[in-house]
């Protein structure tokens, strides 16, 4: 059984005064959460993050982790950094990170490997833009991709991997892919999981991103083969995000 997972990506918004709010802001709203309900902030408020919600149910992350451990790497943030302020999981490869700064599936697949060999859960983005899609490449896309960020994992390994499938042309664009294609797309991930490593894909928890709210959370998942979100927007805002919670 999938326990299901709902993740906020921040992404470059919030203050440290401002997370705090947040969190205490989510603490008695999510207290009775079914689902696994995580934050993923910027760097500068994932100490703030983790210390507010220390002893709920909210977990931490951060939105990208360095794949060397220390060193000359000007910028770059590691993993044993992350888990000193209190990161639980972590947000590798998500579209913003491989359009604008470079990242490939070499080095998403680096990163993947550092951030499991320090035990920071990670949460790995794969996605199409709108031309790879109405090009007819979407599976050879995302086939690419899984493999890509898959070389060299074991199976213990992938077992501890979240994918979060997120479709470019969905993002921050208010148009939300149908269920009927996100869950067609959800089991074609899996299947080239399974391809890769057997009976484990079945245990793999795939997330859905892409304007995904409270509206249109209850429809994405009612299959069963979508198992969460990863929530820019909608999870700004406790009031917001947590409707995706419950729903
Ligand atoms: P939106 O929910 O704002 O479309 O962002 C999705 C996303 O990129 C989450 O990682």
């Amino acid at each position: 059984m999938r326990r299901r997972i709902i993740a906020g990506n921040w992404k470059m918004n919030k203050t440290v005064s401002e997370t705090r709010d947040f969190v205490n802001g989510l603490k008695p709203l999510a207290a009775d959460a079914e689902c696994e309900v995580v934050l993923c902030v910027p760097f500068t408020d994932v100490a703030i993050a983790a210390e507010t919600a220390k002893g709920t149910n909210i977990h931490v992350g951060a939105q990208n982790v360095a794949w060397a451990e220390s060193g000359a790497f000007t910028g770059e943030i590691s993993a044993s950094m992350l888990k000193d302020v209190g990161a639980e999981f972590v947000i590798i490869g998500h579209s913003e990170r491989r359009a604008m700064f470079g990242d490939t599936d070499a080095t998403v697949n680096k990163r993947l490997k550092t951030a499991l060999g320090a035990g920071l859960k990670p949460i790995v983005c794969i996605g199409e833009t709108l031309d790879e899609r109405e090009g007819g490449k979407t599976e050879e896309v995302l086939a690419r991709q899984v493999k890509g960020f898959a070389e060299g994992l074991t199976k213990e390994d992938m077992e501890k991997v979240v994918v979060a499938y997120e479709p470019v042309w969905a993002i921050g664009t208010g148009k939300t892919a149908t269920t009927e294609v996100a869950v067609e797309t959800v089991k074609f991930v899996r299947s080239v999981l399974a391809e890769l490593f057997g009976e484990v894909a079945n245990g793999v928890r795939i997330q859905y991103g892409g304007s995904m709210n409270g509206n249109n959370a209850t429809a994405l998942m009612a299959s069963g083969d979508i198992d969460g979100g990863l929530i820019g927007g909608a999870s700004l805002k406790p009031e917001e995000f947590i409707k995706v919670i419950k729903a």
